[in-house]
């Protein structure tokens, strides 16, 4: 089996690691006992492009036991956990390639590593695979019968060249899923991007100033879990009514320029370009910190941050100093996506509803082999349905029913005033 990862010793911490996420995945576990029994996906060569963390490793368990041959790289140079790496390849039989820390060219190296192995199906957390394959290495695009996306960025990437009539691939967007976007991006961005932060720095949030730039559903859950802390937040947006609904949610809402006056953090989830620019930066008061959640590193301007800067230098991990017309600017996770550099990324219990939509996108795929377009599809809503019955009945809490009156009220027209 072909691998990279940092350390082999690492395996005995990795498998513990992944069996502590395992207890909070009740969904997926469901669907791998199902995939198991069933062979569900039993033909597929399956390369994965996702952070490599222990949630990503029962996703994978549950594509393997599911009959897959599965080959994981790490969707960011950042976000791999080594530990998890190294008991993927040892404890599970799992070809990984990704080393926390790696540089751009061993990413790439990486990318093209899981591409080599001829997969016919691929999973995305960013559309950097489908992007070699539209690019670089289009000749093996007809192998693949189609892929996954896991992410917003993703998602719009591919949206982006569907429009241009460019896609070669069927694709499921699975950040569509409700399942998915309600709970990952609000409760498990809010969370673990506040988590990297106390973890980074220690600061004290209750009484501090948070700007958070956008309004999407990780800025609504990052703006949610700060304010639970006790800080003062200010939400940034461009869309009206995603401002209109921060100002009815009670935060106070300005432009960014007005913002970071007197801030003392900044953050941006916004998924955009060079958000939090250098003429912010400049405006930021002294000691200020910044950081983004995003999926690529392009919110925070940091090319201009270091032309400018007359010194830089690191405090501790994931904590580095700018010295900017003698202030000093904190910039956390060297300006890459702060809930996975600097801490662990969502808790397994919302990764496991995102990954259960993943392991069912898979097998979507894999059913309806050869009768899908070329186009970005959602699943169907039923699948969403099944994750949070599933997820439901896994905290033992039942929901109503309709009666059959009400079922057919809905369906009339006649009862009226
Ligand atoms: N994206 C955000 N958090 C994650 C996690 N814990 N595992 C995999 N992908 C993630």
């Amino acid at each position: 089996m072909n691998y990279h990862i940092k350390d082999a010793a690492l395996a005995e911490e990795g498998k513990n690691l992944i069996t502590w996420a395992n207890r909070d995945m009740p969904v997926l576990n469901l669907i791998k006992k199902r995939f198991k029994k069933e062979q569900t996906l039993k033909g597929v060569r399956l390369a994965a492009c996702l952070h490599i963390t222990s949630e990503t490793a029962n996703l994978a368990i549950t594509l393997k036991e599911g009959g897959a041959e599965v080959f994981l790289c790490a969707s960011n140079p950042l976000s791999t956990n080594d530990a998890v790496a190294a008991a993927l390849v040892k404890h599970y039989g799992i070809a990984t390639f990704a080393i926390k820390g790696e540089d751009n060219d061993t990413y790439y190296k990486h990318l093209e590593a899981v591409l080599d192995e001829h997969p016919n199906q691929t999973m995305d957390d960013g559309a950097d695979l489908m992007s070699l394959l539209h690019s670089t290495r289009k000749k093996q695009i007809k192998d693949l019968v189609g892929s996954t996306e896991e992410t917003t960025t993703g998602v719009i990437r591919l949206r982006a060249l569907a429009a241009e009539k460019k896609l070669k691939v069927p694709v499921v967007a699975v950040n569509d899923n409700l399942t998915k976007h309600m709970f990952d991006n609000r409760y498990g961005t809010g969370q673990s991007t506040v988590d990297a932060i106390m973890r980074s720095t220690n600061i004290l949030l209750a009484g501090s100033k948070v700007v958070v730039c956008g309004y999407g559903w990780c800025g609504r859950g990052i703006a949610m879990r700060a304010r639970g802390l006790g800080a003062r937040v200010i939400v940034c947006e461009i869309e009206p009514v995603k401002a209109l609904e921060a100002l009815m949610d009670g935060y106070d809402v300005m432009p960014l320029k007005d913002a970071v006056k007197d801030a003392d953090v900044i953050l941006s989830a916004t998924g955009n370009k060079h958000v939090i620019d250098i003429h912010h930066i400049m405006a930021a008061k002294d000691g200020a910190i910044i950081a983004q959640s995003g999926h690529f590193d392009v919110e925070i301007n940091k090319k201009a941050m270091e032309k400018v800067a007359k010194t830089i230098r690191k405090i501790k991990p994931m904590v580095d100093e700018y010295i900017i017309e003698g202030k000093k600017i904190y910039l956390l996770g060297e300006g890459r996506l702060v809930n996975l550099a600097a801490a662990d990324g969502h808790p397994s219990s919302v990764m496991d509803m995102s990954f259960a939509g993943q392991a069912l996108a898979a097998e979507y795929i894999w059913k309806h082999k050869g009768k899908l377009e070329n186009k970005v599809y959602s699943l169907p809503p039923e699948i969403d349905s099944e994750i949070a019955a599933m997820k439901l009945a896994s905290r033992g809490i039942e929901i109503d029913k309709l009666s059959q009156e009400q079922i057919k009220y809905l369906n009339s027209w006649e009862e009226g005033t």
